[in-house]
């Protein structure tokens, strides 16, 4: 091999070697780089792995089933509607408009009315004892007072928010 061959050879060659060089670099740094980045997963490969693992029937109940479904759904509404009752409300006026106005404004069963001169004698008991009959239930010489009004669903502090709104207003 002439000289000038051999020196070109050599340098070709660290040419050569240098690239390989960059190129595993390169190589490395595209790796490390792919190992942080979260792999991501395109819209439709997800939705047609929907498609391969969805079930292959459904059942259909028919409409009388679908109707079945809806009243039970509606009834399981109203009962967890009912289970706060007036929408747990403490504004005594809403719960005795509701409520209690049923008996307590007509006088109904012997139900005292708003009159103050009905009142004088419960008063006289002192309010704790308003609060508890009307909460317990109270069965006197006028009738019978039902416990928490007939609706179980109101809480201690809604019974005394009405019995409180009831005294506030007596005429
Ligand atoms: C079904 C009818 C009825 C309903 C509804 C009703 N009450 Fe009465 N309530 C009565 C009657 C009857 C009495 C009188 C009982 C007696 O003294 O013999 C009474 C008495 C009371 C008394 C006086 C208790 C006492 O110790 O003198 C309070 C307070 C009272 N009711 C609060 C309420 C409140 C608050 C509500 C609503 C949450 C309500 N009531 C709903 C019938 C009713």
């Amino acid at each position: 091999m002439r000289n000038y061959d051999l020196d070109f050879l050599k340098k070709f060659s660290l040419v050569i070697l240098f690239l390989i060089v960059v190129t595993g670099g390169l190589i490395v740094l595209a790796w490390s780089l792919h190992g942080t980045i979260a792999p991501e997963e395109s819209e439709s490969a997800a939705l047609q792995r929907l498609d391969r693992i969805a079930p292959v029937a459904e059942v259909y109940a028919g409409s009388t089933g679908a109707a079945a479904q809806a009243a039970a759904a509606s009834a399981a509404a109203a009962q967890a509607a009912s289970q706060v009752a007036y929408g747990g409300t403490l504004d005594g006026s809403v719960i005795y408009n509701n409520l209690c106005a049923g008996c307590h404004t007509s006088g109904a069963g012997g139900a005292p009315t708003l009159l103050r001169a009905q009142w004088t004698a419960r008063l006289a008991q002192g309010t704790e004892t308003l609060h508890r009959h009307a909460i317990e239930g109270f069965t006197g010489a006028a009738g019978v007072m039902p416990a928490r009004g007939g609706n179980p669903a109101l809480s201690d502090e809604q019974v005394i928010a009405s019995v409180d709104w009831m005294i506030e207003n007596l005429q």
